[in-house]
């Protein structure tokens, strides 16, 4: 399976348009060495031509043009997404389907507690039903495996995660499963498979088994310190209040990840406060002692 990531940062981007932040500061002065990054999306293909998009991200278009296979030109309108999975419904996760309209209709997997998200706060679903058939959904049921006509080869476990439904949701401080999964994708041919869960709040031990279970785990590298907003006087909400695990301290992700010796390991939905952004920093020099990667775009896996 091809694994291509179209963007490895999380909401806001980096360097994020209205931040001065030391990291957003510095990679605009020239003074920190850092890649720019676009945000939260990834796709996936058996084959190189059809794609399952997992996420759309506000930044779509710009992803799709740096990456070609995406347009494969087999007639005057085409493209190579055969279907979008979403892993929650937060901004940054699904506003990329209002620039995807002029190719409606397309084929949306997706849990229940998204799809109301998408019907009631974020209108989604409703609003592009006026571009050419808008948004055909496909539920996600959790727990049940599943498979898209457009990449046949590979097979889909929706897992229920412990993290948080976006700020304009019903249920932001009222959780339900479904809210967020993650997913496990396994190529059915090279039996190679990906952990992906670009939010993800806690690790529990039957979670760990599962990513004990995959050869490469791409997940949430959002931020390094929890209050790391705080540190840098940018917000006051916490990690963990966003549903994302911090990277540092005591049951942080580098802890759990040091359980999965055998994984590939690759950070991404990196937030633009993120030290690890810096590829100067002992930070970023931690990662890499721990064998851990960090997501960019552009980036390709193949399993
Ligand atoms: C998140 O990942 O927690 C959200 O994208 C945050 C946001 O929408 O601001
Ligand atoms: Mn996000
Ligand atoms: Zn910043």
């Amino acid at each position: 399976m091809f694994v291509q990531i179209l963007g490895s940062a999380a909401g806001g981007g980096f360097p994020q348009w209205n931040c001065n932040c030391a990291n957003c500061a510095g990679f605009r002065d020239g003074s920190l060495r850092a890649q720019a990054r676009t945000q939260s999306s990834i796709a996936l293909s058996d084959d190189g031509v059809n794609w399952v998009l997992c996420n759309a991200s506000p930044d779509i278009r710009a992803q799709l043009q740096a990456f070609a296979p995406m347009q494969p030109g087999r007639a005057l309108r085409d493209t190579g997404i055969g279907a979008i999975i979403l892993m929650d419904s937060q901004i940054d996760h699904t506003t990329g389907l209002l620039s995807l309209r002029e190719g409606c209709p397309h084929q949306v997997w997706c849990t229940d507690m998204v799809h109301e998200d998408l019907s009631t706060g974020f209108p989604l679903f409703n609003m592009l039903t006026h571009w050419n058939g808008g948004l055909s959904w496909n539920r996600i049921e959790l727990d049940q495996s599943f498979t898209i006509a457009a990449c046949p080869n590979l097979r889909f476990t929706p897992l229920p995660l412990r993290s948080a439904a976006p700020p304009y949701s019903p249920h932001r401080f009222d959780p339900h499963p479904g809210d967020n999964i993650g997913l496990i994708v396994e190529d059915l041919r090279t039996g190679g498979k990906l952990f992906y869960a670009p939010g993800l709040g806690k690790v529990d031990e039957s979670l760990l088994e599962i990513m004990a279970g995959s050869d490469c785990l791409l997940v949430d590298g959002t931020m390094w310190d929890d209050d790391e907003m705080q540190r840098r006087g940018v917000g006051t909400r916490t990690g963990r209040e966003m549903g994302h695990l911090a990277q540092n301290g005591p049951g942080g992700m580098l802890e759990v990840l040091e359980h999965l010796p055998k994984q590939r390991k690759v950070l991404i939905h990196i937030n633009n406060t993120n030290p690890i952004l810096d590829e100067d920093s002992s930070e970023r020099a931690e990662l890499v002692r721990r064998n851990v990667e960090v997501a960019y775009d552009g980036m390709s896996i193949e399993l």
